[in-house]
């Protein structure tokens, strides 16, 4: 099959395998091309399951042609929501908000959730998902334009401007006076060891990213320094790759499309154009410049029959 993509992803996921060391995803190694998340159209297909025209998303990464045997492909049928939701709040990053509070943190109604790097897709939607089960929500977001859309538009309890707050400990201590069940971050090491002060006695904490590290050599990474509170608040931490979830991603995709579409569950995208710009969106991941699912079209969207 050949496969024209006309939206591609990039994700700060994807710094680790630039880095040289595997982790639970292989290394880049040189000519290889960069990963990412794709939707596109089949232009050319000889596969029994796949017609000319279909419209797929797939993982062929920063590239405008795919080729393929099938296999990780999705045919998009559903038409309730954009295309561009199955490789955003409905994909990955959606997933791995909806299992890091389903199965890390095993999130329970009217619980405290802090969540960082808050205004991105994984953020976001975690926190909102967490307001549907009436939990008090407090998100950690990098400008006043994110903390406005947190708490205006996704219904965010607290919103703290980690850029312009001054103390942070004390706006955390005050955002969430009475502690935290679950810290749900995607910033790292040092937000985490801030945090473990002001969990509560049971509270959780879902490693989901570590976007402020991992630019950084192994040797610089922070460490974690508060572990005493591990033992005297029965805490736990783990971390999450959100394709151990796979066999229950269309249960979740389907949950969170009857919340988009009453209105329950909101998502932004930001697109810029071209393939040539991908570098520059993957590098506005880590400037704080991304606000939303950072997303590049690379050709034509096709039109979508109800
Ligand atoms: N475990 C899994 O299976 C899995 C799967 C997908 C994604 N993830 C992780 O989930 C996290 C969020 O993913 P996403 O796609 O929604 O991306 P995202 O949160 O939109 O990531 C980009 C944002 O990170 C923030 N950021 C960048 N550098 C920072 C720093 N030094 N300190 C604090 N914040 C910083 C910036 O927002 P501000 O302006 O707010 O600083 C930036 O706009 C990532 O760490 C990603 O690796 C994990």
């Amino acid at each position: 099959m050949l496969v024209r993509n006309f939206i591609g992803s990039v994700d700060p996921g994807m710094r680790s395998i630039l880095s040289g060391v595997d982790s639970y995803a292989q290394v880049l190694k040189p000519g290889s091309i960069i990963s990412g998340a794709t939707i596109g159209v089949v232009e050319d297909s000889h596969h029994p399951k796949f017609a000319i025209g279909d419209v797929v998303s797939g993982g062929f990464g920063w590239t405008e042609l795919g080729v393929s045997d099938g296999r990780g492909l999705l045919k998009l049928t559903d038409r309730r929501v954009p295309y561009s939701c199955h490789i955003g709040v409905l994909g990955v990053p959606g997933l791995t908000a909806f299992f890091g509070l389903e199965r890390i943190a095993q999130l329970k109604d009217n619980e405290t959730l802090l969540v960082t790097s808050a205004a991105g897709t994984v953020g976001a939607t975690a926190g909102q998902l967490a307001k549907l089960r009436g939990c008090h929500v407090t998100g950690i977001a990098g400008s006043d334009d994110k903390c406005s859309w947190l708490k205006n538009v996704c219904g965010f309890d607290e919103v703290i401007n980690y850029k312009t707050v001054g103390d942070l400990d004390m706006a955390i201590a005050e955002a969430c006076s009475g502690g935290i069940d679950v810290l749900f971050d995607n910033v790292g090491n040092t937000m985490i060891d801030r945090v473990i002060p002001r969990m509560k006695v049971g509270g959780r904490i879902v490693v989901s990213g570590q976007v402020a590290d991992y630019n950084k050599a192994p040797e610089d990474v922070p460490g974690i320094h508060n572990t005493s509170a591990f033992i005297t608040h029965r805490l736990r931490m783990e971390g999450l790759v959100v394709y151990d979830d796979f066999r229950d991603f269309s249960r979740a995709k389907e949950e969170m499309i009857g919340h988009i579409m009453k209105g329950d569950l909101h998502y932004r995208e930001h697109v810029t154009e071209g393939v040539a710009n991908m570098p520059e969106a993957f590098i506005s991941l880590f400037t704080g410049e991304s606000f939303g699912r950072r997303l590049v079209q690379l050709g034509d969207i096709p039109e979508q029959r109800q």
